[in-house]
């Protein structure tokens, strides 16, 4: 199926690795005109050279002034409004992730929705007026599995998600008949570079495969292993990110696509 993502001018946010670098690379090669974001040059400039993105936007996005400089950025190396925005950039800012909710503080829980809510409708706040105004445009906002089923650590981070659940529907909801869709998808336990390293180490064989990794942590209870027997990879959630981006996706919108493996346990 042809996507029709030619030439769409495409802002991904924490692309400078990661998940985010993933949907970057795959929305590329779709043929979306890409900027690459992160906080540090060197790193976003590598990945874009690597996928022949339009240019690079630096900034912070837990101030209204790094958001103000990152869209600046964005929409001159784009040479246009964004009409594809992924908010992906965020993630466990502290070790909160490792605790249960009393013994997280309340600066922490600012800290997590500052990176991982308020980074995303900044940016929605500042990219959405120019895609009403042109009649088309594309809000993804990328989550995290515990916002829907929050395991009892960390709860600030998995707070933090699900606000930018709640958020999705509520703008989704204002931008009726805008032709600007806005969706969420939320990622299982992602096997990322820095996890199949840390678990090679754990297990002293620099290496073991990824689906030995995956298995010796699963028998030692670090997670539980989700119905598709592995973890998910930055590929599969960069193909949920294409369909929803893709003009044929046009009726979808104000929706949550769990991409887990079947992680979370829940009929919705
Ligand atoms: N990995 C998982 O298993 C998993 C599971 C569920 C959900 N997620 C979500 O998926 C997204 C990507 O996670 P990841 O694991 O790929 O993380 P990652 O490898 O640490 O990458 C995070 C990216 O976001 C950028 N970033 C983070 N905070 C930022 C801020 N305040 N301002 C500007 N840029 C910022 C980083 O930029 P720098 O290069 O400058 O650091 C980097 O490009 C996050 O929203 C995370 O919550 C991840």
């Amino acid at each position: 199926m042809d996507l029709e993502l030619d030439g769409r001018r495409t802002l991904v946010t924490g692309s400078s690795s990661g998940i985010g670098e993933g949907i970057a690379r795959v929305l590329a090669r779709e043929g979306c005109k890409v900027v690459v974001h992160g906080r540090h040059r060197e790193r976003a400039e590598k990945v874009a050279a690597e996928i022949g993105a339009a240019g690079v936007a630096l900034g912070d996005l837990s101030t209204d002034a790094g958001a103000q400089r990152v869209h600046e950025q964005a929409v001159a190396a784009l040479g246009g409004p964004i009409e594809i925005l992924v908010n992906n950039a965020g993630g466990s800012s502290t070790d909160s992730t490792t605790r249960p909710p009393l013994d997280v503080k309340i600066e922490e829980w600012l800290d997590s929705y500052n990176g991982n809510t308020l980074s995303s409708v900044r940016l929605a706040l500042l990219a959405a007026p120019s895609m009403v105004e042109a009649g088309w445009g594309r809000l993804i906002q990328i989550s995290s599995a515990v916002s829907l089923q929050p395991n009892g650590l960390g709860p600030d981070y998995s707070g933090a998600k699900a606000a930018l659940n709640n958020f999705t529907v509520s703008l989704a909801g204002s931008l009726r008949n805008s032709g600007v869709t806005v969706n969420t998808v939320t990622p299982g336990v992602i096997m990322m570079d820095s996890l199949l390293q840390w678990g090679r180490a754990q297990f002293g064989d620099a290496g073991m495969s990824v689906a030995d990794v995956t298995r010796h942590m699963a028998e030692a209870g670090i997670f539980e292993l989700p119905p598709a027997g592995r973890l998910g990879t930055p590929d599969d959630i960069a193909h949920a990110v294409c369909m929803l981006a893709s003009p044929r996706a046009g009726f979808v919108t104000g929706s949550n696509y769990r991409v887990d493996g079947g992680q979370v346990r829940a009929v919705l």
